[in-house]
């Protein structure tokens, strides 16, 4: 697939490592342009390329932000417009200032400033440290660590999941955007706790009322 990368960070920077390594077409970026990119992309193959924003969102057939929840009005929301976008977003007040949420998740708030985008919150619940180094993709997917998935469109779920299958850890779905979404936010009790499919399905069952 393609893949466009916005953010190039922690946790930016290792899935643009692990794509690529699945042999994905990645272009990534950050807001201070491609050539601040170049020491990054270098080591990881000529399928990983450095860009600007809106190109990451205009060429990902599938778009992952990992930028600090605080900068999601910069987003290109015109280019990513039918775009499965995978929110790796997390919300910390100190980080980010006051968002206002009332009771919407964080992921909420992203979907209505990027309409029409078909959004997934993923990859926000891992360590950027255990992402990197503990894919498996020989292993069964049960004894894999749980990578959680939350969205309200089946299809971009499914394709956000096969991609998170091909990188070594097993889907586990935990619902819509908002019930799946706020079980997924910082705090809970699935939040940075690497866990087995197994583990997590259990863990996500409990949490259901
Ligand atoms: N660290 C983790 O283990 C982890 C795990 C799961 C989820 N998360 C979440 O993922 C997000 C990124 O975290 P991180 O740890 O990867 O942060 P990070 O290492 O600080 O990286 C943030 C990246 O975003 C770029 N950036 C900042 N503002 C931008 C903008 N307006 N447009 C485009 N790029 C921008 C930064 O580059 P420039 O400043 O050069 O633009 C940098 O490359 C956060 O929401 C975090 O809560 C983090």
């Amino acid at each position: 697939m393609r893949i466009g990368i916005i953010g190039s960070g922690k946790i930016g920077g290792t899935a643009a490592k692990l794509f690529g390594a699945a042999n994905h077409e990645v272009a990534i970026s950050n807001s201070r342009g491609p050539a601040s990119l170049a020491q990054l992309v270098a080591p990881l193959g000529s399928r990983v390329r450095a860009t600007t924003v809106g190109e990451a969102a205009t060429f990902g057939e599938v778009v992952l932000v990992a930028i600090p929840l605080g900068k999601y009005r910069t987003l290109p929301a015109g280019d990513l417009a039918g775009k499965i976008v995978i929110d790796a977003m997390n919300y910390y007040p100190q980080r980010d200032g006051e968002l206002h949420l009332g009771a919407l998740t964080s992921s909420e708030l992203v979907a209505r400033f990027l309409p029409g985008a078909r959004i997934v919150k993923a990859f926000n619940t891992m360590y950027f440290e255990t992402l990197g180094a503990n894919g498996e993709p020989g292993r069964p997917v049960d004894e894999r660590l749980a990578l959680f998935v939350a969205g309200d469109d089946a299809d971009a779920n499914a394709i956000v999941s096969r991609l998170i299958e091909e990188i070594g850890f097993a889907p586990v779905d935990t619902g819509s955007l908002r019930d799946g979404g706020r079980l997924q936010q910082p705090g809970s009790p699935i939040y940075n706790k690497p866990m087995t499919a197994r583990d997590a399905r259990a863990a996500v069952r409990g949490q259901r009322p």
